[in-house]
Parts: C-alpha cells; sequence; structure tokens
C-alpha cells in the first residue's frame, strides 16, 4: 500500500475518501486529498530538503539553488527547509528527526546511504510526512525521482572502450558502495567494458566518493602497476576524475599525455579538463529536470494535489530522467546551450586558447 493514504489520513478531507485511496494508488490518491493547504499535523506547508554530501559540487551549486526558486516560484506560503549530511550518515538521521520537530509534511530526501536509510523513511512516515527519495533509491519511499544510472555507467563505459579503441589496462574507480546509484552505475559500466578488449587492472569502491580517496587509491595502484600500462581510468564522477588527474600528473605524466578518463555531473572543472583534452568525457544530468520535478512534486503533496504521471521503480512510483554524454565535440551543444554553464564560466584565462581550439568562444 502506498504511503500517501497515510500522509492524507490524517486530514479530515482523506479520511473520507480512504477507501477509494487504497484502491486507486498515489496518483489519484493526491487528486482526491485536497487538504487545503491547513497546518494540522502532516497538512503543513512545511518542504524538507535533505541532501547528502558537499565534495560533488552539483548538491550546493544546482541542485539546492534550483530546487528552493521552483518551489518559490509555485507557492507563496511554503519553507523549504535545508540540511547537507556531509556524507555523514548519523548526521543525516539528526536532521531528518529535525526536519520532523519542524513539522515537515513533505522529505525531499538524498540518501548518504539508501538501505540504511529505511528507518528514516519510516519515522518521517509515521509523523504524516510523506517521502521522496531524491536521487538515491530508498526502498519504502513514496516517490522516487533519478537519472537512469545504468545507463549512465554504461554510456561512462562505452565512451572509455571507444576512447582506448578496445585494449588496454584501466584503473575502475566506481562509487560509494552505500549510495544505491553506484552499484547501478558500476554494472551499467562493466556490461560495457567485460567483454571487450579492456582489461581492469585493479578496481575500487571508494567508500565516501571523495576526491582524496581517488588520488589517494590512484596513487597506491602506480606502485604495483607501470604508468606507462595504464590505458585509461574510469572514474565514475567528476569529483573522482579530478583526483585521478591529480595523481597521475603527481606521477609525472604531463596534462597533455593523460590516458582517457572519464566522469559524471558535468561539474565546471570536468567541462574544463574536457575542453583542455584532459578527460574524455562526462555525464551530463540536466539537475534543473530532477530539481523542478521534485519542487513541483513537493507543492502538489503539501497543497493535496495530483503529482502527475509517474512509472514504476523497484515498487515506487518514479519520475526516471534521461542521461547525457558530454565530450569535446558537444560542449557547446549541451551544457551551454543549456544554460548549465556560460562559456565565460569555462572559458578562463587558463582555458582560453582550448576554449578557441574547441570553436567554444
Ligand atoms: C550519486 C549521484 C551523482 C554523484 C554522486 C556523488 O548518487 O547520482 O550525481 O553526485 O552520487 O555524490
Amino acid at each position: 500500500m502506498n504511503i500517501n493514504f497515510k500522509r492524507l489520513a490524517v486530514t479530515g478531507a482523506a479520511v473520507l475518501l480512504s477507501s477509494s485511496l487504497v484502491a486507486c494508488g498515489a496518483n489519484e490518491a493526491q487528486t482526491g486529498g485536497d487538504n487545503g493547504g491547513d497546518n494540522g499535523e502532516g497538512g503543513s506547508k512545511t518542504i524538507a530538503l535533505l541532501l547528502p554530501e558537499s565534495k560533488t559540487t552539483r548538491y550546493e551549486a544546482f541542485d539546492r539553488p534550483m530546487f528552493e526558486a521552483k518551489v518559490a516560484e509555485l507557492c507563496d506560503d511554503c519553507e523549504v527547509i535545508y540540511f547537507n549530511a556531509d556524507q555523514d550518515e548519523a548526521k543525516q538521521d539528526q536532521q531528518v528527526t529535525s526536519a520532523i520537530d519542524q513539522g515537515a509534511s513533505v522529505l525531499v530526501l538524498d540518501p548518504v546511504n539508501g538501505d540504511g536509510a529505511g528507518g528514516m523513511v519510516r519515522d518521517a512516515q509515521d509523523s504524516g510526512a510523506t517521502v521522496i527519495a531524491y536521487d538515491r533509491f530508498i526502498e519504502g519511499a513514496d516517490y522516487y525521482m533519478s537519472f537512469d544510472n545504468e545507463t549512465v555507467g554504461r554510456m561512462q563505459g562505452e565512451a572509455l572502450v571507444e576512447a582506448m579503441g578496445d585494449e588496454g589496462g584501466i584503473l575502475m574507480l566506481n562509487g560509494a558502495p552505500s549510495d544505491p546509484n553506484a552499484a547501478q552505475f558500476k554494472a551499467g559500466a562493466h556490461g560495457a567494458i567485460d567483454g571487450s578488449g579492456v582489461e581492469i587492472l585493479a578496481e575500487f569502491d571508494n567508500p565516501d566518493w571523495s576526491p582524496d580517496n581517488a588520488q589517494q587509491w590512484t596513487s597506491d595502484q602506480l606502485s604495483k602497476y607501470d604508468l606507462a600500462d595504464v590505458k585509461g581510468v574510469y572514474a565514475a564522477n567528476d569529483g573522482q576524475a579530478g583526483g585521478v588527474v591529480a595523481a597521475l600528473t603527481g606521477a609525472g605524466l604531463a596534462k597533455d599525455e593523460l590516458p582517457p578518463i572519464t566522469g559524471q555531473d558535468a561539474e565546471l572543472a570536468a567541462i574544463q579538463r574536457i575542453v583542455a583534452g584532459e578527460q574524455s568525457m562526462t555525464i551530463y544530468k540536466p539537475i534543473k529536470i530532477e530539481a523542478e520535478t521534485a519542487a513541483e512534486v513537493a507543492v502538489a503533496l503539501v497543497n493535496g494535489e495530483d503529482v502527475g504521471e509517474t512509472e514504476d521503480f523497484r515498487g515506487v512510483d518514479s519520475f526516471i530522467f534521461d542521461p547525457i554524454v558530454v565530450t569535446q565535440d558537444n560542449v557547446g551543444d549541451t551544457v551551454v546551450a543549456d544554460g548549465f554553464y556560460d562559456v565565460g564560466d569555462i572559458c578562463t584565462d587558463a582555458y582560453a586558447d582550448a576554449c578557441t581550439a574547441a570553436g567554444l568562444e
């Protein structure tokens, strides 16, 4: 049974509708469940946004401001309370408690640990709140939204194999085992790499996604493998790719000698590396659509309105978006055309020549 009913059941209107709600599912349930914006239990217009970390730039630079702006645009009397867990699961648990104590009726939760977040979801639901699992899946959440994460991994793997001409050894840096997305990226990437001519020399699941850990691990591998034998690096995201570049250049490679390196998130530093030929690709996930959909769903929920069409993902009503590969060839047609970055953001003095060569002006 979906938990929206649980949330709505605390309002008078929903109690009247309860028997039909059980039968008709989440979206229809919301249509009939206008709570009129009352501020009783579960009916507040306080929306909590809980993000997992801050070393990956997307969260503070895009997810948070885009979400907050959209809520403000759609709802005059909604309040957003914001938390960042800094990759600390216990801290996130306290933040969920704090959000509940502050009367949040919707929690948009990007969990540090997907598997460990079930208790947080239940606590929130027990308080009458609705939980949107944001970007990372949580079983038992009321809604989920993310990009197609297995496709992300497959696109990274395919791009790497292609850039390497289907041969040579790689180092493989996956995301945090606590992050359910990381397993999907990894599965997708293995699907493209395994069975190709590319050989995985060593592989690591980076416990906190951190660039520092990625750099350290890569440096450690260079005492086991000859630098000349590392013909490519699979890095699951751009933060880690930055650590890989630091390790490889620290070991003596010039920037124009770097092997193909993958990434994800279209971080500004990664786009600059791509333009300069120091990273071969990233995955651009237009975060606007994810953050704004989360805001729209959250506002619909506090207003008791329909959340729109969903698809099923592992039993949860979901919104799944398409990722986009970015290479030197399409920086202008993707992140620039979308307004994610201005050419001026990318083409600072240090990248002016590379930008000219790449046709970005
Ligand atoms: C993933 C997310 C990526 C990246 C990574 C590190 O769950 O989908 O975009 O940010 O976490 O935080």
